[in-house]
């Protein structure tokens, strides 16, 4: 026979989602809807299998989280660091998701001078309810070094 379960107690579970609906103003359930990721391993020098120094990438990713101090959506589009996004020979590399949305990869990215245009066209794209980024509206340094544009999941 099967155990009985108190129903006037409230479960471990309900106790739980409550919790964690409260870790994040941006979803739910705790998880950001947008995602800025930067690779810090782009633009690394390498010698005898080490990296040497600063890679470009890292270089990068600090101008950026820089910058996003001061950005209105620090909170909604957290910037997540990545070793590698397969993109190598086009350093310097990131890349905007956001559920329901267009993924857009993007290359050949200036290690000093771009980070403020790469938060431009992130706010773009956050304004965009599918992400869409036109040519003619991206910042100077995001025209050319497109390298992904894949549709959302559906
Ligand atoms: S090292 Fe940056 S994409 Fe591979």
């Amino acid at each position: 026979m099967p155990a009985e379960i108190d129903l006037s107690v409230p479960h471990i579970c309900e106790v739980q989602m409550t919790t964690t609906v409260n870790i994040s103003p941006t979803s739910p359930l705790g998880v950001a809807d947008h995602t800025l990721f930067v690779c810090k391993t782009c633009a690394s020098v390498w010698q005898d299998g080490k990296r040497l120094g600063e890679s470009g990438g890292e270089k990068l990713l600090s101008q950026l989280q820089q910058l996003a101090q001061d950005w209105d959506l620090r909170d909604e589009f957290p910037i997540q660091e990545v070793e590698c996004m397969s993109a190598c020979n086009r350093s310097c590399v990131v890349a905007f998701a956001a559920k329901g949305k267009l993924t857009y990869l993007f290359g050949d990215l200036a290690v000093d001078g771009s980070a403020s245009a790469v938060l431009e066209c992130a706010s773009q794209y956050y304004a965009k309810a599918d992400g869409l980024l036109p040519w003619s509206e991206r910042p100077e340094a995001l025209k050319k070094g497109i390298l992904a544009k894949i549709p959302p999941l559906s």
